[in-house]
C-alpha cells in the first residue's frame, strides 16, 4: 500500500527532477496508442503530465490498455526528459514525462455524455452536466480568475479599512426594481420572506450602527428577464461608506479598479477616468452605458428639421419630448440595399417607424453630391447643415432617427453598436467611464407615476430638493455608474441620511404615509437615530469576472448558473413540492399553474 495516494502535481514536475521516483493521481485527459507505446495525458489541478506505459512492464501496460478518458488513476514511476524531437514547448510540462512503474485505477468513467474540452456541445447539455463541464481548461480557468478577483478585492478593501459583513437572505422586499423571489413561512403561516434585490437597506444601518466601511461579497435575488449578464441570482461587491461625498466613493473605486485590472488582466487603465454626464452620454450615443471602444457618435438635428416641410422629421423635431438625431458611418455608403432593410429592421424592434438615411459621393456638391431616397423632402438648407454637423466626407453613409426622445435614443443607440461591430470599428482599448448627473426620477406613462432612476434611497442634489414636488423631471441625483465598454459594471449613490427628505421621496414616488411607514418604517427609524451622511456603490461581480475572463456570457464566470428561463438543468429546480410541505406551509397551489410549472421545468 502507498503511504499517499500522490508525491507530486503534475505541474510540479520539471526537468530538474529527472530520475526521481514520483506518484501522481488525476484523470486520464487522453490516451495514444503510438504502435507499442501507450501514452497517457494525465491531467490534475494543476496542469498536464505525459505518461509512458512500455510493453515490457506487462501489467501496467494491461492496464493502460484498458483505461479511457476521464478515467481516475493512480500512477508511479520515475521522471525522465523527454527524448529529442518529442518535446512539447507549448505546455510547461512538455519537456518531461514519467515512465510508469504501476498503475491503478481509482474509478472508471461511463461513457460520458462530451469530453470536457470537445467545445460545441449545446449550453443546456453543459449545464446538465456541469461538473464534466467544470473540468474544461476554460472553465477551471475563469473559476480560477474568478477567485484571484474576489481574493485581490477583498485584500485591497482589507487594507483601505473596510470590515466584511453579511446581511440576511430571508429578508422584506428591498426595491432595486425587479420582482422578488418570495420564501413562504411555515412558522408564520401565509407570510412570505422576500430575498434580497441587493443588501441597500442593510448597508445602510451598518453605516448608521458605526461600521464606517462596510462590504461584502453579496448574493443578489432578482425576478427579471434574463440576459446574456443578467442572472436571477448573482454576486455584488457591495460596499456602503460614512461621512462620503460623490468623489470619495468614486477616488477609492478607480484606485480598486486599476489594482484589479493590473494585477488581473495586465491592463493599465488611464489615469484619468472620463466623466460623463447622463445627458450629455444620451446625446452622443442614445444610452447611459455608452461603449467608448466605438467611435460613432449621434448628432442632434431637432432645431434643424423642426421648420422642415418634412413631417417625419419636423413633427418629433417640434415636440419637447421627441428628437431628431443623426448617425454617420464614415466609409460605408457602399451598404447594400439588403443591408439597409436589415438595420431598419433591427432598430424597428426598438420602436423605430423607419431608418432614413442619406449617401454621401461628395459633400462639396451639395444636394448633386448626395443620394437619398428622402433628399426631395429636405431643403438645401437643411441638407447642408447635415453635411456640417456630421461633417460628412466622400462615401460616408448617415442614418436618422425622428420619433419619441426615448425611440430615436434606444433605436439609433443600438444601431451605433450593431453596425460598429459590422464593419469592424470596435477598438480593442478598455473604455472604462463614469457617468453621472442622473436625473432622480422618470415618468413611467403606462403607470401614470413617477419612477428612482436608482432606487429610492438615491439623494438629490441639494441644490434641487427644493424642486422635488414642482418640476421632479427637473431634479439630479447624486448617483454614480461605472461603465466598461458598453457594459454597467457597477453603480451607486450618495443616499438620504435626513429623514425628511427620503419621506419626501417616497410620497413624490406616489406612497402613501401608511405604505410608507409598512413598507420602510425600520429604515426611516434608523435615520432618527444619528445617521451620518453615507453613500456607497455595489458592482457586478460575475460581469467584472466575465469581462476579465473574454467572455460574452456571465454563466461562464458562475460554477451553477441557471438558464436563460431562470431553471437549473442539473438540479431540475425550480420543481414541484410535495402536498405535504403544501399542506406545512398552508399554500394551495392554482392548478394552471402547476401544470404551467411542470412545462417550464422540462426546458431551458
Ligand atoms: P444595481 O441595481 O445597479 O445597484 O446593481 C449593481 C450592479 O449589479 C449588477 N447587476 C447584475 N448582474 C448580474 N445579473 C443581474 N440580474 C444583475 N443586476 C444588476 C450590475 C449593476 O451595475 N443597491 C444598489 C447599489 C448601490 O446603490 O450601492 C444596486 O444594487 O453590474
Ligand atoms: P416615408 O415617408 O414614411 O416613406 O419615409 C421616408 C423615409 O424616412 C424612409 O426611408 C423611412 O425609412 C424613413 N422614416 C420614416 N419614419 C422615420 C422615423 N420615425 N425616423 C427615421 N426615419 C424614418
Amino acid at each position: 500500500m502507498k503511504s499517499s495516494l500522490r508525491s507530486h502535481t503534475c505541474a510540479s514536475i520539471s526537468q530538474s527532477q529527472d530520475g526521481l521516483s514520483v506518484t501522481l493521481g488525476g484523470w486520464v485527459n487522453a490516451r495514444r496508442d503510438h504502435g507499442g507505446v501507450i501514452f497517457v495525458d494525465l491531467r490534475d489541478a494543476s496542469g498536464i503530465m505525459q505518461i509512458v506505459f512500455d510493453p515490457n512492464n506487462a501489467d501496467s501496460f494491461a492496464v493502460a490498455e484498458s483505461v479511457r478518458n476521464e478515467f481516475v488513476i493512480s500512477v508511479s514511476g520515475q521522471v525522465r526528459l523527454r527524448p529529442q524531437g518529442t518535446e512539447n514547448p507549448s505546455i510547461p510540462t512538455g519537456m518531461v514525462e514519467v515512465v510508469a512503474a504501476s498503475v491503478e485505477i481509482l474509478n472508471r468513467a461511463d461513457n460520458l455524455p462530451f469530453q470536457p474540452d470537445e467545445g460545441q456541445v449545446n449550453e443546456g447539455t453543459r449545464l446538465k452536466y456541469r461538473y464534466l463541464d467544470l473540468r474544461s481548461e476554460k472553465m477551471q480557468h475563469n473559476l480560477r480568475l474568478r477567485h484571484r478577483l474576489i481574493q485581490s478585492i477583498r485584500q485591497f478593501l482589507d487594507e483601505n479599512s473596510f470590515t466584511e459583513i453579511e446581511t440576511p437572505i430571508l429578508t422584506r422586499s428591498t426595491p432595486e426594481g425587479a420582482r422578488d423571489y418570495l420564501v413562504p413561512s411555515r412558522v408564520n403561516s401565509g407570510s412570505f420572506f422576500a430575498l434580497p434585490q441587493s443588501p441597500q437597506m442593510f448597508k445602510q444601518m451598518l453605516v448608521i450602527s458605526g461600521f464606517e466601511r462596510y462590504y461584502q461579497i453579496a448574493r443578489c435575488f432578482r425576478d427579471e428577464d434574463l440576459r446574456a449578464d443578467r442572472q436571477p441570482e448573482f454576486t455584488q461587491l457591495d460596499v456602503e461608506m460614512a461621512f462620503v461625498t460623490e468623489s470619495d466613493v468614486m477616488e477609492l473605486m478607480e484606485r480598486l479598479y486599476r489594482k484589479i485590472f493590473f494585477e488581473l488582466g495586465d491592463i493599465q487603465l488611464p489615469e484619468k477616468i472620463p466623466v460623463l454626464s447622463y445627458e450629455e452620454a444620451m446625446n452622443r450615443y442614445g444610452t447611459d452605458r455608452p461603449n467608448l471602444q466605438i467611435p460613432l457618435e449621434l448628432v442632434d438635428l431637432s432645431d434643424v428639421m423642426v421648420n422642415e416641410e418634412f413631417k417625419v422629421f419636423s413633427g418629433p423635431a417640434g415636440n419637447s419630448n421627441g428628437r431628431v438625431a443623426a448617425l454617420k458611418v464614415p466609409g460605408a455608403s457602399e451598404l447594400s440595399r439588403q443591408k439597409i432593410d436589415e438595420y431598419t429592421k433591427f432598430v424597428s424592434e426598438f420602436g423605430a417607424k423607419g431608418l432614413a438615411y442619406i449617401k454621401v459621393d461628395n459633400p462639396a456638391n451639395g444636394r448633386d453630391g448626395l443620394k437619398s431616397p428622402i433628399l426631395k423632402f429636405l431643403s438645401d438648407d437643411a441638407l447642408q447643415q447635415i453635411l456640417n454637423r456630421c461633417k460628412c466626407q466622400n462615401s460616408d453613409i448617415v442614418f436618422f432617427g425622428a420619433d419619441l426622445k426615448s425611440v430615436v435614443n434606444d433605436s439609433l443607440g443600438a444601431l451605433r453598436v450593431r453596425v460598429a461591430q459590422d464593419l469592424g470599428l470596435v477598438n480593442s482599448a478598455w473604455e472604462l467611464l463614469w457617468v453621472v448627473d442622473f436625473p432622480l426620477v422618470e415618468f413611467d406613462s403606462e403607470g401614470q407615476r413617477w419612477n428612482s432612476l436608482h432606487h429610492p434611497f438615491t439623494a438629490p442634489r441639494q441644490q434641487d430638493i427644493d424642486r422635488m414636488e414642482q418640476s421632479p423631471e427637473s431634479v439630479l441625483s447624486r448617483a454614480y455608474d461605472m461603465v466598461l465598454n458598453g457594459i454597467e459594471i457597477g453603480g451607486g449613490s450618495i443616499r438620504n441620511h435626513r429623514l425628511d427628505v427620503q419621506r419626501r421621496i417616497f410620497r413624490l414616488l406616489g406612497l402613501d404615509e401608511q405604505q410608507i411607514d409598512e413598507k420602510f418604517g425600520f429604515l426611516l427609524e434608523s435615520l432618527r437615530c444619528g445617521a451620518p451622511p453615507h453613500g456607497g456603490i455595489a458592482y457586478g461581480l460575475d460581469r467584472i469576472a466575465a469581462i476579465l475572463c473574454g467572455e460574452s456570457s456571465i454563466r461562464d464566470v458562475i460554477a451553477f448558473p441557471k438558464t436563460q428561463r431562470a431553471y437549473c438543468p442539473l438540479t431540475d429546480a425550480p420543481n414541484l413540492i410535495s402536498e405535504q410541505q403544501l399542506d406545512e406551509l398552508e399554500i394551495r397551489i392554482k392548478p394552471t399553474a402547476a401544470v404551467m410549472t411542470k412545462d417550464a421545468g422540462s426546458g431551458n
